[in-house]
């Protein structure tokens, strides 16, 4: 059956990537037996141009009656950022979106290549222990979607955003980290901030009840300050770390850096019912927007994500990651992760040629079917 994709290429590099990314997906229709129907909306500085909102009716539209969403990337340049086009244009298109969708499961991983480990800003006998992290963070709850309020107190200004989780929020995000442990290192390590927060003993008290259906499973239980150092001095006693909204916002970034580059990570978010949405978190890059030169790694990585998650093509995803591996074995480098090679020469390659390399792989891995 066809599959619906909403296509969201947003702002900055979004459209650049989001084109080759779409190449590998139509290849991917040539080799295995899916087919895909593509429809594009604007979203982000794009959408406010034309409909004076960063994520119109038309687009969420197009979303619901879609099978899963692609999105690119959304927000100006830092310059710029108070003109009413940019303004909040990244919190306004993104968290309508997990609104609109209940979209409370987030999954980023992040992983170090060994071909790539030279960019990595750890020592290399660190490197060497392996770094191969799926964070599951939780994206409805939290000071995120809690009440908020701006407001004068005996003339002072005052400003509160509430930070709550219920039951059922932990517990549904606990059971995604611990299905995504099954199928990996079965480890998860929870982050709160239990020894002070009231929400973190709640989220505590729960991942460890639902962790009573997951006996294969170790759990392990990390205060979040703990957690950011461990990041850094051993990354590689990580499988699956679950926490809340904020704290998986800082973390995954903090991880963000290891592998080298945002140009290389995919991430993608979930509803209850297994809809999804697949981005790379790495913003838009304005500052090298239109000129060929962005990595469409993290773009294609969110495609093979989405050929796992909603449409349980797994032998398709890993077709697609197996190409990007090969292709930076064979030593092709965007300027983002670009390392001097064994004669210490450097020579970047642009968007599109890193895409045919992916594709030339691609074609030649994977078995043609009927
Ligand atoms: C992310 C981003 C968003 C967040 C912003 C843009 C609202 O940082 O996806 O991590 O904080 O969740
Ligand atoms: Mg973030």
């Amino acid at each position: 059956m066809t599959k619906k994709v909403a296509v969201l290429p947003g702002d900055g590099i979004g459209e650049e990537v989001m084109a080759q990314a779409l190449r590998v997906l139509s290849a991917v229709s040539e080799i295995f037996p899916l087919k895909f129907e593509t429809r594009h909306a604007l979203a982000g500085g794009a959408a406010f141009d034309k409909f004076g909102s960063h994520m119109p009716e038309e687009t969420l539209k197009l979303c619901r009656e879609s099978d899963a969403i692609l999105f690119g990337s959304v927000g100006g340049p830092v310059a710029d950022m108070n003109l009413p086009k940019w303004k909040n244009c990244e919190a306004n298109s993104i968290l309508s979106l997990r609104k609109t969708f209940n979209f409370n499961v987030n999954l980023r991983p992040v992983k170090v290549i060994p071909e790539l480990a030279a960019l990595c800003p750890l020592k290399e006998e660190i490197i060497a222990r392996g770094v191969d992290i799926l964070f599951v963070r939780e994206l409805l709850g939290d000071a995120y979607f809690g009440e908020k309020k701006t407001f004068l107190k005996d003339g002072r200004r005052v400003a509160t955003d509430l930070s709550t989780y219920t039951e059922d929020q932990v517990a549904s995000v606990a059971h995604a980290a611990f299905k995504a442990a099954l199928k990996r290192n079965n480890k998860v390590t929870s982050v709160d901030k239990a020894n002070v927060l009231d929400a973190s003993k709640l989220w505590r008290t729960v991942v460890h009840e639902v962790a009573q259906e997951y006996p294969t499973v170790k759990l392990e239980d990390m205060l979040v300050d703990n957690c950011a150092m461990q990041i850094i001095r051993d990354p590689s006693q990580f499988d699956v770390v679950v926490t809340t909204n904020m704290f998986g916002d800082i973390l995954s970034d903090a991880a963000a850096v290891l592998p080298g580059s945002l140009g290389l990570l995919a991430s993608a978010s979930q509803n209850e019912a297994g809809f999804g949405l697949y981005e790379p978190p790495g913003g838009s890059a304005q500052d090298i927007a239109g000129k060929g030169c962005a990595n469409p790694i993290a773009q294609i990585l969110s495609v093979a994500l989405m050929l796992r998650f909603s449409f349980q093509a797994e032998e398709a995803a890993q077709a697609i990651e197996n190409a990007v591996s090969l292709t930076l074995k064979q030593g092709l480098r965007t300027t983002d992760i670009l390392t001097p090679d064994s004669s210490g020469k450097t020579q970047a390659v642009t968007t599109v040629q890193m895409t045919d390399g992916i594709l030339a792989h691609l074609m030649k891995l994977s078995p043609v079917l009927s």
